[in-house]
């Protein structure tokens, strides 16, 4: 897999600079072989075609994820990190491979697996990472029921993630600090050396709840020092909720009307105040739903229909959820707005 205007990391720290300008580059490298810029050169970052690569990138993440500023300000950070150091390697200014390790901390449907699989793509298209693949694993992949099985399990989960990410999700459950001789301790054991080794192609984010990685983290210190990008993901607002409504409706070519707007934007009200919300993923469960109703709306619709009945989902839809139940009715009653 060659990247037009870019060489692996690895392939170009390797090679000393007359056999980079010697074009004796292993196939994958691809244009590892561009020589080495003069002293007195210069690179217009602007018109770099990694930096449009990662702009496409940055453009579609700021397009198609609502709000979760800090999040996209900390992923162009490490945008512009790997963008100069790139710039500085093509001037021959060698310094050591950036620690990208990461931690995601965020509640339940803030985010975290989505902004992974997209800073994949970003450490892709910059040529930190070989392919823009993320494994994402949890403690029952990592962790052997017997002695002697972890070590095997960990490293198999390993080189499936190799020269991508690996993700590590709920973290905290590798550690067990009531358990004296849990095998959780071998796997970060097993992790950290390979999160240490300057050779390593593996970038391994750890996501989790936001206090639980907290204390993760801090039984851990070996780990934390080398996780030096911590990313909060912070619960959605109101707005923001009904926003990515809106957002993910129109990607399934749905659009709510007027008042199912007001509808849901009310069902999200009560929602939040329940037990077990869920962010986006909850909003995104609400919406299936409602095309579930007005899948049987439109069934049950005795006439022809449009493209505009196809498309639309109503106040009607919103309100036959359970959350508007005086007690009076199940989930599953015929609806009528109650709300
Ligand atoms: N900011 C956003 N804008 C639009 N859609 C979003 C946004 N954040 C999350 N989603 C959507 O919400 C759903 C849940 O997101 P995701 O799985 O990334 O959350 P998570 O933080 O990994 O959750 P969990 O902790 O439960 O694993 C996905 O369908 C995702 O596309
Ligand atoms: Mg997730």
């Amino acid at each position: 897999m060659s990247q037009p205007g870019f060489g692996h990391y690895r392939a170009e720290q390797q090679a000393s600079p007359g056999a980079v300008a010697s074009g004796g580059a292993a196939p994958e490298t691809g244009d590892s072989a561009e020589a080495l810029l003069g002293d007195d050169a210069e690179l217009d970052l602007a018109r770099d075609e990694a930096t449009a690569r990662v702009e496409r990138t940055l453009a579609s993440l700021d397009a198609e994820l609502v709000g979760l500023a800090p999040v996209k300000l900390r992923v162009r950070e490490i945008a512009s990190l790997l963008l100069v150091d790139r710039a500085r390697r093509q001037f021959g200014l060698v310094s050591s491979r950036p620690t990208l390790h990461m931690s995601f901390a965020g509640g339940p449907g803030t985010g975290k697996t989505t902004v992974a699989l997209r800073m994949a793509e970003i450490l892709y298209a910059l040529g930190y990472i070989r392919t823009a693949r993320v494994h994402t694993v949890t403690r029952d992949d990592l962790v052997g029921q017997f002695i002697g099985h972890t070590a095997p399990k960990t490293k198999e989960a390993i080189a499936r993630a190799a020269g991508g990410v690996l993700f590590v999700d709920e973290a905290y459950y590798l550690f067990r600090p009531e358990n004296e001789r849990d095998y959780g301790q071998e796997v970060i054991e097993i992790l950290l050396t390979e999160m240490e080794n300057e050779r390593g192609d593996l970038v391994v984010v750890f996501a989790g709840y936001p206090d639980r990685m907290a204390t993760f983290f801090g039984a851990n210190p070996g780990l934390s020092s080398r996780v030096p990008h911590h990313i909060a993901f912070d619960d959605y607002t109101h707005p923001e909720l009904v926003q990515i409504a809106d957002l993910m409706v129109a990607e399934e070519n749905f659009r709510f009307d007027d008042q199912a707007r007001e509808a849901f934007s009310d069902y999200l009200t009560r929602r939040m105040q329940r037990p077990q919300f869920s962010n986006a993923r909850s909003v995104r469960n609400a919406v299936e739903r409602s095309r579930l109703r007005q899948a049987r709306r439109l069934v049950e619709l005795d006439r022809a229909l449009t493209r505009n009945d196809l498309i639309t989902l109503t106040a009607t839809d919103v309100y036959g959820s359970s959350l508007f139940d005086d007690g009076s009715r199940s989930a599953d009653s015929p609806e009528t707005p109650d709300g």
